[in-house]
């Protein structure tokens, strides 16, 4: 999508309010001996109270109305009989529309007691999109955003997933432009323009290079099994740069 009115951006931004606090809610909520399911049950009510349908359910019929994957999985978790334990690493991704304006989110959340290295890589996670989120330019390349990730990765001794990118969104959960690597793709001319909302969401790993699926349709896990994060905002480009409009 790309922004022209004010009014899509207030709509938007309301989406992008909606489930950026239901993710907090959930990852505040998570305790051990919890259900996946019955984490997933806790958003999709404040989904509901909200008037907010969940987009992978919508989308793509996913059995769910969050992705909830517990570390090795990575992406695409099916929510279900899992239950939660001390010490998990537990990705939440949160995404839904309003009015058909679709906002998109995601984090990583370590339940106590949590390992320095776990600790750590959460909080260079965060770091790794936001200097993501900090490349974006109405005008500039789109290819600087996985520069910026990528150098960052490399300089703090990480790996990047490379096989799950970031994408549009707005009218839609997954829209044009479809594949936006946060990894330096030095051939990619494609330039953002003014109003374009997608998604920046890297997957930093310890050592992982690609998500595989392992025994259900959906679930994916991090190949070898190296501990990985994901954080994920939906963003408006402009000519100052990102205006985010996934914050609770
Ligand atoms: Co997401
Ligand atoms: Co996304």
């Amino acid at each position: 999508m790309t922004i022209e009115r004010h009014e899509q951006l207030e709509k938007l931004k309301r989406a992008g309010r909606v489930v950026a606090a239901t993710m907090q809610a959930m990852a505040k909520a998570m305790e051990p001996g919890m259900t996946t399911r019955e984490l997933d049950g806790i958003g999709r009510a404040l989904l509901e109270k909200e008037g907010a349908r969940p987009a992978p359910e919508s989308t793509y019929g996913f059995p769910g109305a969050t992705c909830i994957s517990v570390s090795p999985a990575v992406a695409h978790g099916i929510p279900g009989e899992q239950v939660l334990k001390a010490g998990d690493l537990v990705n939440i991704d949160m995404s839904a529309d309003i009015d058909g304006f679709f906002a998109d989110t995601g984090g990583s959340f370590a339940m106590p007691p949590v390992q320095e290295k776990i600790e750590r890589l959460c909080r260079d996670g965060k770091r790794a999109m936001w200097t993501g989120i900090k490349a974006v330019k109405a005008g500039g390349r789109l290819n600087e955003i996985g520069r910026a990730v990528q150098s960052f990765a490399d300089k703090n001794r990480y790996t990047l997933i490379r096989n799950l990118a970031s994408h549009g969104v707005g009218g839609a959960l997954h829209e044009e432009p479809g594949h936006i690597p946060t990894w330096y793709e030095p051939g990619d001319r494609r330039r953002i323009h003014d109003g374009l909302v997608f998604t920046i969401e890297p997957f930093l790993s310890t050592g992982s290079l690609l998500a595989i699926e392992g025994g259900d349709p959906w679930t994916l896990f991090a190949n070898g099994g190296h501990a990985t994060v994901q954080y994920e905002h939906t963003l408006v480009a402009t000519k100052r740069g990102a205006v985010v409009v996934t914050m609770a």
